[in-house]
């Protein structure tokens, strides 16, 4: 039976993520939350589906409202960035499993603030949405550097992101990534590193710079780690990944999912977006095309839901869900930290700090 679910944010980014919420078959949304009820309403009305569940006479402006109308279990956060850490914890504190679009906090305050809320809610899910895991071009290169058939041992890797984006949302208007420092990490490159922290988890070490462009066109004017950044990371075994990525790029070369190579014990692996090719022996014994990114990202986040749904029901991808999710804003803040301090951070100790 789906779970009876809240909807935070319903326009803008929120919309498609509310289709993917109708199109999933393990959540039932009861109900919306929107400080903009009218234009939530106007989102509900316009969407392919028919929502003939009365959503769109289900409107509140806090979720606590919602939940005290609506019995709900599960509550999904698609607001603003700068929301994000205070509808958690009242999410969290109202007894919901939570799913929240990334980054689920923007500095290490806030991030705190969410671990003492999850501490006190143990029985419940929180879950930072990362949607560039869940595509099949994805699931194969995990597969491939998870699993026997793959390359074996990882022993070192590169990941490259190269796009240009206008963080501009209207004349006067720009994304909370435009004037908050150090969201590059966070909102750029978590679209690419979840990835890898999803197949092999996290790295001992990282060392990390972050990219001062400007270009008042993108409303990337010099904001502390806007524009792009590199990192250079030690895996426990020794293994070295490294990362470039720009979203300040005078062109757009690659896509979200970024350009990847892998050297491992028993192959070499290579990913451009849906093109992955394996190597052996001095051979390439696999190449294929899969699908990357869906269109609009609705079928990636309609996957992540189900298995949110089902990890919330049975338990499956439970632990990995959640703690390689809330890993990744973990590893892009420790960027931050070796940006900062220009130290090589050790990311355990930074994360026992964290989780303290
Ligand atoms: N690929 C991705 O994962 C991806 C892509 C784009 C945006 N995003 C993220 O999605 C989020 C939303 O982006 P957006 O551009 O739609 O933002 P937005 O500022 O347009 O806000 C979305 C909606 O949230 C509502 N809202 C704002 N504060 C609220 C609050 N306190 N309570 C209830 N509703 C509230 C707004 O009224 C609006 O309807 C951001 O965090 C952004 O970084 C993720």
């Amino acid at each position: 039976m789906a779970l009876s679910t809240i909807h935070v944010g319903c326009t803008n980014f929120g919309r498609g993520r509310l289709q993917a919420h109708l199109n999933c078959k393990g959540l039932e949304p009861v109900a919306c939350v929107d400080i903009n009820p009218d234009a939530a309403r106007e989102t509900l009305l316009s969407l392919d589906e028919d929502v003939s569940n009365d959503l769109p006479n289900r409107i509140y402006t806090t979720i606590a409202e919602a939940k005290e109308k609506h019995d709900a279990e599960v509550c999904l956060i698609y607001t603003s960035t700068t929301a994000h850490t205070k509808l958690i914890i009242e999410s969290l504190n109202l007894g919901l499993h939570t799913l929240c679009v990334k980054p689920v906090a923007v500095n290490q305050n806030e991030f705190r603030q969410i671990i003492s809320a999850v501490k006190e809610n143990p029985h419940l899910m929180l879950v930072q949405s990362q949607n560039m895991r869940w595509n099949p071009a994805a699931t194969q290169m995990r597969d491939w550097l998870r699993e026997e058939d793959g390359i074996g041992e990882m022993l070192g890797g590169e990941c490259r992101f190269w796009i240009r984006q206008n963080l501009h949302v209207g004349e006067d208007s720009r994304q909370p990534d435009a004037f908050l420092e150090g969201l590059y990490f966070h909102a750029g490159a978590s679209h690419q590193l979840d990835q890898l922290v999803a197949a092999k988890g996290l790295p001992r070490h990282v060392t990390a710079y972050v990219h001062s462009r400007q270009d008042p066109v993108l409303a990337q004017t010099g904001v502390w780690g806007t524009a792009g950044g590199q990192a250079l990371m030690e895996y426990a075994n020794g293994a070295p990944f490294s990362y470039t990525g720009t979203r300040a790029a005078h062109v757009r070369m690659l896509e979200w999912s970024g350009y990847w190579m892998f050297h491992g014990e028993k192959g070499d692996l290579r990913r451009d977006t849906g093109h992955l090719q394996l190597f052996r022996e001095g051979k390439c014994v696999e190449d294929i095309q899969l699908q990357d990114v869906y269109p609009g990202l609705r079928e990636d986040d309609r996957i992540q839901l189900d298995t949110f749904a089902d990890a919330i029901a049975t338990g499956k991808n439970r632990d990995w869900l959640q703690g390689t999710t809330l890993d990744t804003w973990i590893l892009m803040e420790a960027c931050n930290e070796s940006a900062r301090t220009r130290e090589r951070v050790d990311v355990q100790s930074f994360r026992a700090k964290l989780l303290a």
